[in-house]
């Protein structure tokens, strides 16, 4: 991960040169918000999936923290597709991030300007446990943050604190992934993915409201599953319901639809392997991301040429 190009502030510059001060107020006070966009091979060429909703997101993230990031919705889509191609990537994995830059320190960031810098690198298996096994997960021992501390809804650095908190347990662990709760006890989702059950044929999730990201794949995986009458749930669930579930599989933009084989030690559904409403859910899932869905691919995909 050390050649190619990263777009900082309007330009393209070296892997190895795009650095910044060691006083930037975000690295001080995690006042960043940053996105996680992929770009797939299609059967159309290379493609960036739900780029606007990304960039969307981004900037909506962004309010929250008061950012003027001098560039628009267009500008910032553009940069994202001009950053994947001067890496002549057909497939990656794209980082945009805002933060509060250097200038002047304390907590107040707002008399430092904004920056904004896109990286693409190439990020193939972000969880492990394979595709037939499934991942291992604990619950983790740090409750998620919720609505009354940090704004959830915003995907910004300061709630990653919370993330690499409950990762690195579960990975020490011996686990791949933590699974997180409210301080209600409920469950909210994984350290960076969303969290389905199946219990019966159906799907079922927590609300954003139990203080989950509204995960871009999430939203896609409900619209898939209402597009193919697949039927599902948003509520809360317990803890124990996961146990008793069917099958469990997280999602997201890195992990993209990654099976669960395992929740603190009790093995999920049929000895732990794939149970075929998680199949369907990846098989239609990647069929969008890939350009063989006419519907929604058209909807979903930004070609890069
Ligand atoms: C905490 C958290 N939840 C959920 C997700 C999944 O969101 P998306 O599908 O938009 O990548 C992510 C990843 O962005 C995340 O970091």
């Amino acid at each position: 991960m050390s050649e190619g190009k990263i777009w900082m502030d309007g330009s393209l510059v070296d892997w190895d040169n795009a650095k910044i001060h060691v006083l930037t107020h975000a690295l001080h006070y995690a006042t960043g918000v940053f996105e996680g966009v992929r770009c797939y091979k299609t059967v159309n060429g290379s493609a960036i999936f739900r780029l606007g909703d990304h960039i969307q997101r981004l900037m909506d993230s962004g309010r929250a923290y008061f950012m003027e990031m001098g560039y628009s919705k267009e500008q910032l889509e553009r940069a994202a597709i001009d950053t994947v191609r001067a890496n002549g990537m057909d497939e990656c994995y794209i980082r945009p991030i805002a933060y509060y830059g250097y200038g002047k320190m304390g907590v107040n960031p707002l008399p430092n300007k904004v920056s904004v810098s896109i990286a693409v690198w190439k990020w193939d298996e972000y969880l492990k446990g394979g595709a037939e096994k499934g991942a291992r997960l604990m619950v983790s021992a740090w409750a998620r943050i919720d609505h009354r501390t940090l704004p959830m809804h915003a995907k910004a650095t300061a709630n990653y604190a919370n993330s690499a908190l409950a990762r690195m347990e579960a990975l020490k662990s011996g686990f791949d992934e933590a699974v997180m709760l409210n301080t209600s006890g409920m469950v909210v989702e994984a350290s960076a993915e969303n969290i389905f059950l199946v219990k019966g044929g159906a799907l079922v999730t927590p609300p954003t409201s139990s203080g989950a990201l509204g995960g871009i794949t999430r939203d896609s995986i409900l619209t898939l599953a209402k597009d193919r009458g697949i039927s599902f749930e948003v509520r809360d669930i317990s803890r124990d319901e996961l146990y008793m579930a069917d099958e469990v599989f997280l999602s997201g933009t890195a992990a993209e639809v990654k099976p669960v084989g395992e929740i603190d030690n009790r093995t999920i559904g049929d000895a732990g392997r794939v149970g075929p409403v998680t199949k369907k859910v990846k098989e239609v899932f990647e069929a969008a991301a890939h350009g063989k869905d006419e519907k929604f691919s058209k909807m979903w995909l930004t070609p890069i040429n």
